[in-house]
């Protein structure tokens, strides 16, 4: 029995010192002191051991498990301290590696146009209003002129939300809105989104427009063409042609489509410009007296003008983009360029 327990004692310790992790550390535990341990197999041959011999095994019984904890516990620390060890070895960080630089990003060349706009007219005394994209009819259409089954509004393909909710066509309902709000003079530039039913190579269903409108005494369609010519010339470049066409809106009387020399072929005449030298630019008028009728300004003491245009097609001439959809792809490689 004694030469048993000093062998299994050799064992046991032996066992402890190659369990290379916790589990198998448990498994020689379980193994050694378990129900079906060997040592608990080796105990029940107690009961054969003579009345004195019983004592001694006793206390060596003892002594080994005493020293097997002992044993067990020192072998548990050092393998808990390996594993931090090497959980700390793999997250070490190398605080020499160089840094990795944020990437900052830049403007959106609409967001670009829009500032430089509003920066040449704030110049000119003009102030920035905005208004809701989802609009009432009244502001979209009707106080602009533009009554229920008036043709013009086949003009413009509208998202209706209700019967008389829309979003907006145009950023016009701000002259509305900002006419009601202020008395004369006024003198707004108003950018923002507008949507419309309509998508194909040079058409976007939500796009951005800027309109710009100034109302006082004595306001002629001379001021109007000073204002929108000075503009052009300060945004494409100085001594930049730029002609008035006679056109129609609802709001504005007289109305005229402005057109600027093509800023691609300077005017001989290309593929942008369908060969005729000019491109379209933007709408413009004297406010229409029916306007000014719905929002309560005096039709015999103030006149005004208004124009409008639209912001993707001024980046487009601007940059020398040639497809509108580039715009709305959100491409970094594109975006990267301004
Ligand atoms: N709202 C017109 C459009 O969307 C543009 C415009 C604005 C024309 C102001 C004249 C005056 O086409």
């Amino acid at each position: 029995m004694k030469q048993r327990l000093e062998q299994l004692q050799q064992d046991v310790l032996a066992a402890l010192l190659k369990a290379d992790d916790e589990k198998s550390l448990q498994d020689v535990k379980v193994g050694f002191l378990g129900k079906k341990g060997t040592l608990t197999e080796l105990m029940k041959g107690m009961r054969d051991l003579s009345a004195d011999e019983r004592p001694m095994i006793g206390s060596l019984v003892n002594t080994l498990k005493d020293q097997f904890e002992s044993s067990f516990i020192e072998r548990q620390s050092i393998l808990r301290q390996q594993a931090i060890d090497a959980k700390l070895a793999n997250e070490k960080i190398d605080v020499t590696l160089p840094g990795r630089r944020s990437t900052s990003g830049s403007k959106h060349p609409v967001t670009l146009v829009t500032e430089e706009i509003v920066d040449i007219f704030s110049r000119l005394g003009f102030m920035v209003e905005e208004g809701p994209e989802i609009e009432q009819d009244f502001y979209n259409f009707e106080a602009l002129n533009i009554p229920k089954d008036h043709p013009a509004r086949d003009m413009q393909d509208t998202f209706y939300i209700t019967d008389d909710l829309v979003l907006r066509t145009h950023t016009s309902p701000v002259q509305i809105r900002t006419m009601m709000r202020h008395k004369p003079p006024v003198r707004v530039i108003a950018p923002g989104t507008v949507y419309r039913r309509d998508s194909d190579l040079t058409h976007s269903p939500m796009f951005h427009q800027i309109e710009g409108f100034l109302v006082d005494e004595k306001v002629t369609f001379g001021d109007l063409k000073g204002i929108l010519t000075h503009f052009l010339n300060e945004f494409f470049g100085e001594g930049l042609a730029v002609r008035f066409r006679p056109s129609f809106f609802p709001f504005t009387e007289p109305s005229a489509e402005v057109d600027i020399a093509c800023v691609i072929c300077g005017g001989e005449g290309c593929r942008v410009c369908s060969k005729t030298g000019w491109l379209e630019i933007l709408g413009c008028g004297m406010i229409d007296p029916a306007v000014f009728n719905s929002v309560d300004y005096d039709t015999e003491a103030y006149s005004g003008f208004a124009f409008g245009m639209g912001l993707e097609r001024i980046a487009m001439l601007k940059y020398g983009v040639n497809d509108l959809r580039l715009f709305f792809e959100n491409d970094l490689r594109f975006l990267k360029q301004f």
